[in-house]
C-alpha cells in the first residue's frame, strides 16, 4: 500500500464552519489512512450498497446510483494499481474515496454521504473486514492445522511416548492421543471463532453519526446487499460498539494460549535433551557462532508473538473502559491492535499448518523415555486391585517397588517375578503383561483414553467434526 501524502491542496469535506486550518502536525496525529487504506474494499462495497439502498428509495436518481457504482469501480482498480493518491489531510480512508468519487463524478458523488456518516461507516467497515478476513482465511487455516494434527494423529496412533503431570514422567501414552487433545483445543477454538462472527456480522450502516438519519432509509435491503445477518438495533450502540473486536481479540488470547502451550512442548520434544522430533530445516534457523546449532525459531515465535496478541486484547479493552456514549475518536485506536492480530493469527495458523505436516518423529527415542521413570507403576497397582488388594494398599506396595527400582536403576519389567512376589503375593506370573508399554496404552480402552483403537476412532470422528 502505498504512502499518505501530506497534501496541503486538498480541501477537506468539513471545512464550512472553520476559519482557521489544521495544525500541521495534528493533522498528522488524527489521520488514520495510514492504516485504515486496507479497509478499502469493505469501505467501497459499503458505499455502493448503500447508494443502492438510497436510490431504491428515491433519494438518488439511477443514473447518479450507476455513476457511482462504476466511479467507485474505478477508484478501487487503481488503489489496486497502485496509483491511488492518499492523503493525510482527507484523514481516513473514508474521506479519501468519497473526495476522489466527487472529483471524478462530481455532484452524483457528493450525494453518496447523504443519511451517513463516518461514524456508521467506519464501525461497518471494520466489521466486513473482520468478517470477511475470518471466512476467507482464519477459518480456513485453523481447518488446516486441525486437518494436520488429526492426520499425524492418525499416523502415529501406537506410537508410544510418556505423558507427564508436573513435567515428571506418569504414564505411557500415545502420540497419536496426544495430538489429538491438541485438536480438542483447536475445536473448541473453531467453535468460539463461528460464535464470534455471528456478533460480529452485524451492521451499523443506518445508524448514522448517532441518533439514526431523517431519511427513509431501508436498512434490511443494505444488510442484505453486504451479507450482514441483519442490522443493529440501537444506533448509539451501532456507532460505538466494539465489542465484537474484543470478543476476537478474546478469542485469538485463547488461540495463541493454546498454540504457545503446544510450542513449549515442541521446543522441549526438539530439545537435544528429549530428541523426539525433528522440525525441519525448512522451519528451523541456525546459530551465527555455533555450527552444531538448529534452532527451533517458529514454536518460539509463536510463543512470543503470544504476548503481542495478549497485549493487544488489554489495549482494546483500556481504549472501551472511558467511553461515554456515542462514537468518540477514541475508537480510531481500535483498529492497529485488530489488524495486527489478524496478521498474527494468520501467520501463526499458516507457519503451523506447514510445520505439523512435515513433522518426523523419533519414537525410539520417545519409547526409551516412556520406559524411564516407572510408567507402568499405576498399571501394576490397577492389576493387584484386580486381584483383590485395595488400591491404597496395592498403592503402598508399588511404591515399594518403585523404591527397589530407584535403588538398583531398573525398572519394574525388569525386576524378576520372585523379586516381584516379595512385595505382594497377589502378583502372578501374568504380571509382565500389564508392565509393558504396549499393555499399558491399550488396557485404557474406552472414550477418550489414549488405547491406540480408541485413538484411531478419536481421529476418525474428529474428522467428522472438521
Ligand atoms: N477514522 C475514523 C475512525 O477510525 C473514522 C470515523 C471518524 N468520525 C468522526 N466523527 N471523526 O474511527
Amino acid at each position: 500500500m502505498s504512502d499518505p501524502k501530506q497534501d496541503k491542496a486538498v480541501e477537506k469535506p468539513w471545512t464550512g464552519r472553520f476559519t482557521e486550518p489544521t495544525d500541521a502536525f495534528v493533522e498528522a496525529f488524527g489521520a488514520s489512512v495510514g492504516f485504515d487504506q486496507r479497509m478499502y474494499r469493505q469501505d467501497i462495497a459499503g458505499s455502493v450498497a448503500h447508494a443502492k439502498m438510497l436510490a431504491s428509495i428515491e433519494m438518488l436518481t439511477n443514473d447518479e446510483r450507476d455513476m457511482i457504482i462504476s466511479g467507485l469501480g474505478e477508484i478501487k482498480a487503481e488503489i489496486e494499481r497502485g496509483e491511488f493518491q492518499w492523503s493525510i489531510a482527507l484523514e481516513d480512508v473514508h474521506m479519501n474515496i468519497e473526495k476522489r468519487l466527487t472529483d471524478k463524478i462530481g455532484s452524483a458523488g457528493k450525494k453518496l454521504h447523504t443519511g451517513r456518516s463516518r461514524n456508521d461507516q467506519v464501525a461497518t467497515d471494520v466489521r466486513l473486514y473482520l468478517r470477511d478476513e475470518i471466512d476467507s482465511a482464519i477459518i480456513p487455516e485453523l481447518k488446516r492445522l486441525q486437518t494436520a494434527l488429526i492426520e499425524l494423529a492418525e499416523r502415529e496412533a501406537e506410537t508410544i511416548m510418556p505423558g507427564f503431570t508436573h513435567l515428571q514422567t506418569a504414564q505411557p501414552i500415545t502420540f497419536g492421543h496426544h495430538m489429538l487433545a491438541w485438536n480438542e483445543m483447536l475445536q473448541r477454538d473453531s467453535e468460539r471463532l463461528v460464535d464470534c462472527r455471528k456478533r460480529t456480522n452485524i451492521m451499523p450502516l443506518g445508524s448514522a453519526a448517532l441518533a439514526g438519519t431523517t431519511y427513509p432509509i431501508d436498512r434490511d435491503f443494505t444488510a442484505k446487499e453486504l451479507g450482514f445477518d441483519r442490522p443493529c438495533n440501537n444506533s448509539l450502540d451501532g456507532v460505538s460498539d466494539r465489542d465484537f473486536a474484543i470478543e476476537f481479540l478474546s478469542w485469538a488470547s485463547l488461540l495463541l494460549m493454546h498454540m504457545s502451550r503446544f510450542s513449549e512442548e515442541l521446543i522441549l520434544w526438539s530439545s537435544s535433551q528429549f530428541d523426539w522430533v525433528d522440525l525441519g530445516d525448512s522451519f528451523c534457523t541456525g546459530s551465527s557462532i555455533m555450527p552444531q546449532k538448529k534452532n527451533p525459531d517458529v514454536p518460539e515465535l509463536v510463543r512470543g508473538k503470544t504476548g503481542r496478541v495478549f497485549g493487544s486484547l488489554s489495549s482494546m479493552l483500556m481504549i472501551m473502559k472511558g467511553q461515554p456514549l456515542a462514537y468518540n475518536k477514541d475508537n480510531q485506536e481500535d483498529k492497529e491492535p485488530l489488524f495486527d492480530t489478524i496478521d498474527t493469527v494468520r501467520g501463526c495458523l499458516k507457519v503451523y499448518a506447514d510445520m505439523m505436516a512435515q513433522i518426523t518423529l523419533k519414537p525410539d527415542n520417545m519409547r526409551d523415555a516412556a520406559l524411564r521413570g516407572f510408567a507402568t507403576a499405576t498399571d501394576l497397582a490397577d492389576y493387584l486391585v484386580r486381584n483383590g488388594v485395595p488400591f491404597r494398599d496395592a498403592h503402598e506396595v508399588v511404591g515399594k517397588a518403585v523404591a527397589l527400582g530407584v535403588k538398583t536403576g531398573r525398572d519394574l519389567s525388569e525386576m524378576d517375578l520372585a523379586e516381584l512376589k516379595g512385595f505382594s503375593d497377589a502378583i502372578g506370573d501374568d504380571v509382565f503383561e500389564v508392565l509393558t508399554l504396549e499393555g499399558s496404552v491399550a488396557a485404557r480402552d474406552h472414550l477418550g483414553g489414549t488405547a491406540p483403537k480408541q485413538v484411531k476412532a478419536a481421529a476418525a470422528r474428529a474428522k467428522l467434526t472438521l
